[in-house]
């Protein structure tokens, strides 16, 4: 078995379905407006998929980007790995096996990973150890979503606040080099896992046709999370720095899941980080969970603000409560 010395970000990709709805264009529907969106979350739009379109559809255009972007062929993927929580299916088959006959590929390892919205952070750090042992020689890690799907369009606490998406990297094994994965850290506080669920429908309590469609969908205690969202990012900074003997001068750019910005105006403030140091595209995709980070990193990308040798710190948090961070070398 020959295991590499670094395991590499070599590509990333995104894809966003097309049709795009602006707080205007929800105020019309839900009793709410742009004014308090913005304010309350630095939300301004979202892209929503139609209905046919899966999760597995939103993954698939995600990774034909990244091929092509990189000029890469999909037989270069050695194994797929999906952090997601609106799955193609309730349970099985993992929607990962889904991706991977769309992409046409066969017999490569394809799983899922629940972790709420840190699930990117989750699945990039097993894709990691994967590359690092050898059992693979690459992996293309996706967070994808459908969230409007699960989303109780009824709800104005939390259906302003969720969009569609997906976004990947390509994980690969190589020499020291751009992409680098330093390091990472992951955490999990299970007592907190009510304050984000979908109640029904799993074994813990089935869907049941005579209840009201809005009791099983997603379901939100907004302050609580935001409490934990504040605190827990300031920690998995804290830890990053302290595990890699670095300082925050250290890092040249913090990619947060993207919540809501106030989150991260508060969390730098009682870090005394300045804001500037956070990448936020949150106006124009609001919060697409597991697939916000990969959809930030593919932005600022193209937008050249990844310069080789800078090093990133990703941080999630959300439904498990989950949360954890990576720390890259681009
Ligand atoms: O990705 C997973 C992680 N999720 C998060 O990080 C979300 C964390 N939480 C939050 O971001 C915030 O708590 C929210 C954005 C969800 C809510 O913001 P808030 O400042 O905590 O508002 P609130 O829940 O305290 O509500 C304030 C008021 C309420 O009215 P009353 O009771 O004061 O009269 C709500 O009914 O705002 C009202 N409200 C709305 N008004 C207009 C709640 N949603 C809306 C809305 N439009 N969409």
């Amino acid at each position: 078995m020959n295991r590499p010395a670094h395991v590499c970000i070599r590509a990333v990709g995104a894809y966003v379905p097309p049709r795009r709805v602006t707080n205007d264009d929800l105020a019309k529907t839900v009793d709410t407006s742009d004014e308090w969106i913005r304010s309350h979350t630095g939300i301004g739009a979202r892209h929503l998929a139609d209905e046919g379109v899966a999760t597995s559809d939103l993954a698939v255009g995600a990774v034909k980007d990244l091929l092509k972007r990189h000029g890469l062929q999909a037989e270069e993927i050695g194994a797929i790995i999906l952090a997601t929580a609106t799955q193609d299916f309730l349970g099985f088959p993992a929607t990962a096996c889904i991706i991977q006959d769309k992409l046409g590929l066969k017999t490569i390892p394809a799983f899922d990973v629940a972790a709420g919205c840190t699930g990117f952070i989750y699945a990039l750090e097993i894709a990691h150890g994967l590359v690092a042992m050898g059992t693979v020689r690459s992996v293309v890690v996706i967070g994808a979503e459908k969230l409007s799907a699960v989303t109780d369009w009824n709800d104005r606490n939390t259906c302003v606040l969720f969009g569609d998406g997906a976004g990947c990297v390509l994980v690969e094994a190589g020499e020291a080099r751009d992409g680098d994965i330093i390091d990472s850290v992951l955490h999990a506080e299970g007592s907190g896992a009510s304050f984000l669920c979908i109640p029904r429908g799993g074994t813990h309590a089935p869907l049941d046709p005579a209840l009201p469609p809005q009791g099983q969908k997603l379901q939100m205690d907004g302050r609580a999370v935001y409490n934990f969202a504040v605190r827990v990012l300031g920690e998995v900074v804290d830890e990053l720095l302290s595990r890699n003997q670095m300082t925050i001068e250290d890092v040249d750019w913090i990619v947060p899941h993207q919540a809501n910005s106030r989150i991260i105006s508060a969390a730098a403030k009682r870090l005394k980080i300045d804001q500037s140091k956070f990448f936020m595209n949150i106006e124009d995709y609001a919060n697409t969970s597991a697939a916000s980070i990969p959809i930030a990193l593919r932005e600022m990308e193209e937008q050249g603000l990844l310069k080789s040798g800078q090093v990133v710190m990703t941080i999630g948090f959300g439904a498990g409560l989950t949360y954890g961070g990576n720390l890259i070398r681009w």
